[in-house]
């Protein structure tokens, strides 16, 4: 088939930069435009972006000139937007109206009934909402969204207990890393030889993102799963990979080994486990005793696995346990290049 053009909003910050490496060779979509603020509008991408990936710029970005976030300034069927949700919330329905499948990384539209919020390892069958909000809205295009970055590995680890066992409560706490906080993010100052112990609105985000996404839909859209979430949010000076710990109380009580089992032989939906982002294992369960780790584990499956660890019992509630995941790339911009692949390939586009 030949490549489907998409744009990047929001191409030279945290997320953005994701985009530009993980759409580097992608075999169904092909950039033609990436934008930014006024600050960069006009300037080539190399000039504009302070890059910090260690994979090198792809070659074609260096010179593309950057464009205002507008659907008359760029040609694209696929728009990936990683504005900040402010910025989002006015532009991508212009683009949706325009006849652009919105990708979206921001929180903005994450909340709207007839919206996706999309984990296709989770919850493929959500993307038709977008056939409801074509036909409410009277878009052509479409807004899908992937969750915050924190709920990302920890609803992909519940989905799998939830299916096997049950869920009733979870009780979670995270340690974020910087990149999470887009760039420059937090002053080195505040956070060398530190924790800070709030991350502004992420604490109601994680208690409720999940349980739209382990929600079921039916003709009334989405009913919310019946699961207690309560979260603490903490930044850590880690550069990537998103660690969250979390005791549960299941709908049987199983051993821990059952639990492990259960998250290692877990599944995506048919429609989204041959994708080119589908991540190879969904889950990856490590049996040592201090893994997973962000600096050792989180490109397990280029950075689209969740790693889970430690499984054990919890005093409190049934089991206790430790999940990794790649907060820019599976939370984020892998994430969102998994969605308009699922998108693409039900016949959405
Ligand atoms: N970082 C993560 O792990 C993560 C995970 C999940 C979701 N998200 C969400 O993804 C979005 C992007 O996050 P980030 O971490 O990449 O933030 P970031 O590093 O601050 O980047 C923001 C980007 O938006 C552009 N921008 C800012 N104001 C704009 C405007 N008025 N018009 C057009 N473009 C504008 C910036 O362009 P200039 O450089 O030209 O100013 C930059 O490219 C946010 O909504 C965030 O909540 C982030």
């Amino acid at each position: 088939m030949s490549q489907i053009p998409v744009a990047v909003l929001g191409a030279t910050g945290s997320v953005g930069q994701r985009f530009v490496s993980l759409l580097d060779a992608h075999p169904w979509f092909k950039v033609a435009a990436l934008t930014g603020s006024d600050r960069s509008v006009g300037k080539p991408y190399a000039q504009a972006c302070r890059w910090v990936l260690t994979d090198p710029m792809p070659e074609w970005a260096r010179e593309m000139v950057i464009a205002p976030s507008s659907p008359e300034a760029l040609e694209a069927r696929i728009v990936f937007s990683a504005l900040p949700s402010d910025e989002a919330k006015e532009v991508e329905p212009v683009f949706a109206r325009a006849g652009m499948a919105v990708c979206s990384n921001a929180s903005a539209y994450r909340r709207e009934a007839d919206v996706p919020l999309l984990l296709p390892e989770v919850n493929a069958d959500h993307v038709g909402l977008v056939r409801q909000q074509r036909r409410e809205r009277g878009w052509s295009g479409c807004i899908l969204t992937n969750p915050n970055c924190t709920s990302t590995g920890l609803t992909v680890a519940l989905k799998a207990l939830q299916d096997a066992f049950g869920l009733k409560r979870a009780f979670v706490v995270s340690l974020q890393a910087l990149s999470g906080a887009g760039y420059p993010g937090v002053p080195s100052l505040d956070i060398i030889d530190n924790v800070i112990p709030n991350i502004g609105g992420e604490e109601e985000k994680v208690e409720w993102e999940p349980r739209k996404m382990l929600g079921s839909l039916g003709a009334e859209g989405v009913a919310l799963a019946e699961i207690r979430l309560s979260a603490h949010t903490n930044r850590v000076a880690v550069t990537d990979g998103h660690v969250v710990v979390a005791s549960v109380e299941l709908g049987v009580e199983v051993s821990p080994e059952e639990a492990a089992a259960a998250m290692a032989a877990y599944q995506a939906p048919p429609s989204a486990r041959e994708l080119p982002s589908s991540p190879r294992p969904v889950i990856r369960v490590r049996g040592e005793a201090d893994r997973p780790q962000p600096r050792l584990d989180r490109m397990t499956g280029n950075g689209m696995t969740t790693v889970v660890g430690r499984v054990r019992p919890d005093p409190l509630l049934h089991l206790k346990f430790v999940t990794l995941s790649h907060n820019t790339i599976r939370g984020a911009a892998g994430g969102s290049i998994y969605n308009a692949e699922l998108l693409v390939n039900e016949g959405l586009l």
